[in-house]
């Protein structure tokens, strides 16, 4: 499994969206991806499937120390990030996590105590990075801005969205992007483009979608899937390299679909 390193964390390349499964559906999931191979599980307190998410990885039989683990607090939440993550801990029924994220930016709340307060949580070892997801490039900026030690920012990423401003930042001060909604939702799997290109390298669309972002430097992916047949798929994505000819065909799509665009998102051109 390829890692992105940095002075803050080790994260591996590829991980498990878990959102929106919950309950029986979520453990199975995440126990089945860790059997395959990943060591990374993406879950949020908003997702309520953190027991969930729990029980799979105990039930994975991989051990902790392996297992890199995000959570998030709700936007709605900032105030109090220490609350949220000692509950998230309590529901996940782990002593830490790898990763700990402001789930969405809330310009009602000031980031820089939100963010001190995160790094303290650091400090104290409940988790072991913190960072920021769909963060713009100004609020992304800002949070740098703070001082505190932001490690990485989770946001939208895939063949037709592009995040050019985003990644320059994020090289310049060594901060891993995420990108959540890797296959649009699975909403990119029958792009004829993709087809193309996964034809001439006998694999299938979605794994060339997950092999252009994983192919790139600082970048990670989480692609969420229930069925252990996919969650194959996707991990063997990362074994696929794209030719310049590839990389071309990918660059001519669209690069303005979003698939997140909640009422409380940020301006997204900010
Ligand atoms: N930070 C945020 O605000 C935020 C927002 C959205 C998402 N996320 C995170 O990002 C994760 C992934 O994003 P997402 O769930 O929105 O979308 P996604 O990963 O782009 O797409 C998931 C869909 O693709 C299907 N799929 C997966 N692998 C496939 C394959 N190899 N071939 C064909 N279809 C495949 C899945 O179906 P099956 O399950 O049937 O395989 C599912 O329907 C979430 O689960 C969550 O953890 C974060």
């Amino acid at each position: 499994m390829p890692i992105i390193q940095t002075p803050h964390l080790s994260m591996p390349k590829l991980g498990l969206g878990t959102w929106p499964m919950k309950g029986e559906e979520c453990a199975r999931a995440v126990a089945s991806a860790l059997e395959i191979g990943y060591r990374h599980i993406d879950t949020a307190e908003m997702y309520d499937n953190e027991e969930a998410v729990g029980q799979g990885i105990r039930d994975g039989g991989v051990p902790r120390e392996q297992v890199f683990v995000t959570t998030k607090v709700w936007w709605e939440n900032l105030a109090a990030p220490d609350h949220a993550l000692e509950q998230s801990l309590k529901r996940l029924a782990l002593d830490y996590v790898d990763l700990f994220l402001i789930h969405w930016p809330n310009p009602a709340v000031p980031l820089a105590p939100t963010l001190a307060m995160m790094a303290v949580l650091k400090e104290r070892g409940l988790c072991r990075a913190i960072g920021v997801a769909n963060f713009t490039p100004r609020l992304l900026r800002e949070a740098i801005a703070t001082g505190a030690p932001i490690a990485a920012n989770q946001v939208e990423y895939h063949v037709m969205l592009g995040q050019d401003p985003l990644l320059s930042i994020c090289r310049e001060n060594n901060l891993a992007l995420t990108a959540y909604s890797p296959l649009g939702k699975g909403g990119l799997t029958d792009d004829p483009a993709l087809a193309r290109i996964a034809a001439k390298h006998g694999v299938t669309g979605p794994q060339v979608a997950l092999a252009w972002l994983v192919g790139q430097e600082g970048v990670s992916a989480i692609p969420k899937s229930s069925r252990p047949e996919n969650q194959r798929a996707n991990l063997a994505a990362l074994s696929l390299t794209l030719d310049d000819e590839d990389r071309a065909a990918i660059a001519a799509l669209p690069k303005d679909r979003r698939f997140v665009n909640p009422a409380f998102a940020p301006d997204w051109g900010s």
